[in-house]
């Protein structure tokens, strides 16, 4: 292991001035993970206001799969910044949205013609990708899922699962949305075991049709592929195979949450193709654009196009600039190969992190798709309380000693990965060394560590 140094002093003077007046100017209610405030970045490095240097483990929550200043990406963004910023598509339109539409139509999985929208976050494009499912089934409800995350606005928050701090206090919810278990085996809801199980959870959609909502009424579900703020969680294979011969047969619309599995995460370009999933709408977002915001909504062409001329849209929804980011970052996946990276990258984290597992109690599992990665920290393996005080302690070490490590989980307990895919070999390892020390220092401290050192 590389030697590891506390950084001189986290958050330095320049992070505390900052920090002061941002609790004086900006509402308590925008979390930070880091206490940190940043001056500038570059692949997978940032520094902050104090000179501090960090490996970025988080990359804007999984905004940034071709890493900082993307060198296309920015070539892409100065290019369009002289040419113009905004005219609004609904107004004047251009050709890099179209540009763009295209190309989402021909990424996302699936051979049927294809239509696209253009928003500005994750968020909008669910709430777009239901309505335009309402809009062509002529139904009402909404299934989705326990553990789920969707977004922060009124009808993502009804579709999202964690209550603090997400939806307590924001009450009363969107209607017509029922909530069924994911196919969580670590805690599964029906408390049984994979694979004898039989993915009882996907069949039992078919019970909900009874006691919960009738097939009938329902125009889709929506669901991650692989769960994101609900703590990385990767199903198995047959429980979207059976989820989607389900809402096939009973004509429910199947739309796929994308938004932080896509673009190379999780060693596909979108995780869908890694289970053999074709949705009717696949919502998309986060590292669409290398960092700009930009959201798109894929589907097929005759559901896109059920909304009247109008019915879709907003001022900003396909920014020129985002959109010449978009098509950049995706030119540097495609040719950088960066999903056969993910693919690596995820590979070398499951050997350090399993080997973790071996000497710390605190790991209950280690999971995940490609560069998708995460371990779940727990005080004991037979109760599988979750170690939520240790999963901060552990983080906290990390930005102590350079590294921007997040956490996830229903029950915030879960260390997640979702490094820029342009992170160097080195700085991969020396970032896993890094978590590696921050469980020695906690495991030893707190939680009975079994004989031996990593
Ligand atoms: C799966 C998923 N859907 C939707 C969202 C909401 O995206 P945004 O924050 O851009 O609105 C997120 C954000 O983390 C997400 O992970």
């Amino acid at each position: 292991m590389s030697s590891i140094h506390l950084r001189t002093s986290i958050p330095g003077p320049n992070s505390q001035e900052l920090m002061r007046r941002r609790n004086a100017a900006v509402a308590r209610g925008v979390y930070h993970a880091t206490p940190i405030f940043v001056a500038r970045a570059e692949g997978a490095m940032v520094e902050d206001v104090d000179g501090n240097r960090y490996i970025d483990f988080a990359g804007g929550i999984g905004c940034l799969n071709v890493g900082h200043r993307a060198p296309r990406v920015m070539t892409a963004i100065r290019g369009q910044i002289e040419a113009f910023l905004h005219t609004c598509f609904s107004v004047a339109p251009y050709g890099k949205y179209v540009e763009l539409a295209e190309k989402m139509n021909s990424l996302t999985p699936g051979t049927f013609p294809k239509k696209t929208i253009l928003v500005n976050s994750g968020a909008e494009a669910v709430e777009n990708a239901v309505k335009i499912a309402r809009c062509y089934t002529r139904r009402p409800a909404v299934i989705c899922f326990e553990d789920a995350f969707h977004g922060r606005t009124m009808l993502t928050m009804s579709l999202t699962s964690k209550t603090h701090p997400y939806k307590a206090g924001f009450e009363p919810f969107a209607g017509d949305i029922y909530r069924v278990p994911y196919a969580y085996c670590y805690r599964c809801s029906y408390s049984l075991k994979y694979p004898e199980c039989g993915v009882f959870c996907a069949h039992h959609l078919e019970d909900a049709f009874k006691r919960l909502v009738a097939a009938e009424a329902v125009a889709a579900v929506v669901v991650e592929p692989v769960l994101g703020e609900g703590g990385f969680v990767a199903p198995p294979r047959e429980f979207f195979t059976v989820l989607q011969e389900i809402c096939r047969r009973h004509q429910i619309l199947l739309i796929a949450d994308e938004v932080q599995t896509g673009f190379g995460r999780t060693g596909a370009m979108f995780a869908c193709e890694r289970y053999g999933l074709v949705p009717d709408i696949l919502v998309a977002a986060k590292s669409i654009a290398g960092g700009l915001p930009l959201a798109a909504v894929t589907g097929r062409a005759e559901i896109m196009d059920a909304p009247g001329v109008g019915g879709l849209g907003g001022t900003f929804g396909g920014n020129p600039v985002s959109c010449a980011a978009g098509l950049a970052a995706i030119e540097t996946l495609e040719r950088e190969n960066l999903s056969s990276r993910a693919e690596k990258l995820g590979q070398q984290f499951d050997a350090r992190a399993r080997e973790w597992q071996r000497h710390f109690v605190l790991i209950g599992e280690v999971r995940g798709l490609g560069a998708m990665r995460a371990i779940e920290l727990v005080r004991s393996h037979e109760t599988r309380e979750p170690a939520k005080e240790e999963t901060e302690q552990v983080l906290r070490y990390c930005h102590e000693h350079g590294l921007i490590l997040i956490s996830a989980g229903s029950y915030g307990n879960v260390l997640r990965v979702l490094v820029p895919l342009a992170v160097t070999d080195e700085q991969f390892e020396e970032g896993l060394d890094i978590v590696e020390a921050g469980l020695t220092s906690v495991a030893t401290s707190h939680v009975e560590a079994a004989p031996g050192r990593v």
